[in-house]
């Protein structure tokens, strides 16, 4: 495993306990690993960085690419802060064991567009692998739309059902759950999406112990994501983000289009750097002001 990387297990229930939650950033491009790391030691929050399946493939990186660009980036700047290296949405063993075998601590198996009893089967055989090894592993009950079929391909919505959730997390034994209650993956259409705050309640209530996570963290109100913070006996404690991180990046860089982490990398360095200072920028402001993370790390 990535020396010092902590597991979901290891990060989260100090979260869920603190009030806080630990943004994942979905760094996409190699270049981009850098300002997210550097932001969460600059504040002393903890941090997890992950990629996930397909944009593996679409950025064109293989794990072991991810996780050298993490180790060499967290070690140029000296980052001592908690640090989970975590393979978002992927539904593909052969990717999850390549992700567990470059040393990522932590993997998520989606398989939510599966049937209840296909999901729980898939989830428990890639914990039984990734505990064994020593790994977490986040799943999904329920589904989550998406506007930019990068995580997810469909745009249908399906809110988690806290019974299934209860009877599916007993049966998986997985680390931590994603639950759709309202957010969706990419740009939302409209600028304040309705968020199922009861739902999530009742989930809480029936898996006191089970770290939550809430993907689609882009563009959401900060109120919103206090909301779901704050949530007695601990609201959702990891949040997930990658378009925000994107368009800053694209943005600042004169609006170029998407490409792949190669194509960054040969962009004139003056540009380059503009692209990355917004990055940085993008993920300070989520840590200070959307996570309420920063001071949170216990560095060594
Ligand atoms: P956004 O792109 O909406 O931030 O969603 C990210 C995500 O949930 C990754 O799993």
């Amino acid at each position: 495993m990535l020396p010092g990387a902590l597991t979901l297990a290891g990060l989260l229930p100090g979260a869920q306990r603190g009030g806080y939650a630990v943004a994942a950033f979905s760094a996409r491009y190699r270049a981009c690993v850098r300002p997210v790391l550097q932001a969460a030691v600059d504040l002393r929050s903890p941090v997890i960085v992950e990629i996930s399946q397909r944009e593996l493939g679409w950025f064109g990186l293989s794990p072991q690419d991810f996780r050298d660009a993490v180790e060499h980036e967290a070690r140029q700047i000296g980052c001592r802060v908690p640090l989970c290296l975590h393979l978002d949405h992927s539904w593909e063993e052969p990717v999850i064991h390549a992700a567990i075998a470059a040393g990522f601590s932590s993997v998520m198996i989606d398989a939510s567009a599966q049937p209840f009893e296909e999901n729980v089967r898939q989830t428990r055989q890639v914990v039984t692998y990734a505990h064994a090894r020593g790994v977490s592993v986040e799943a999904e009950l329920g589904k989550l739309p998406s506007t930019d079929q990068m995580e997810t391909e469909g745009d249908e919505a399906l809110y988690t059902v806290p019974g299934e959730a209860l009877t599916f997390v007993e049966r998986t034994g997985c680390d931590a759950l994603a639950v759709s209650i309202g957010t969706a993956h990419g740009v939302y259409p409209v600028s304040s999406p309705r968020i199922d705050f009861d739902r999530l309640a009742a989930i809480r209530a029936l898996l006191p112990d089970t770290p939550l996570v809430l993907h689609g963290g882009s563009g959401l109100p900060a109120a919103t994501v206090h909301r779901a913070i704050e949530l007695p006996g601990g609201g959702v404690s990891k949040m997930n983000v990658a378009t925000d991180l994107e368009q800053a990046l694209l943005r600042a860089m004169g609006g170029l289009a998407r490409m792949t982490s190669a194509e960054l990398d040969a962009q004139p360095p003056g540009l380059l750097a503009r692209g990355l200072e917004a990055v940085y920028a993008e993920a300070s402001d989520k840590i200070s002001n959307f996570v309420r993370s920063a001071g949170r790390a216990v560095t060594a």
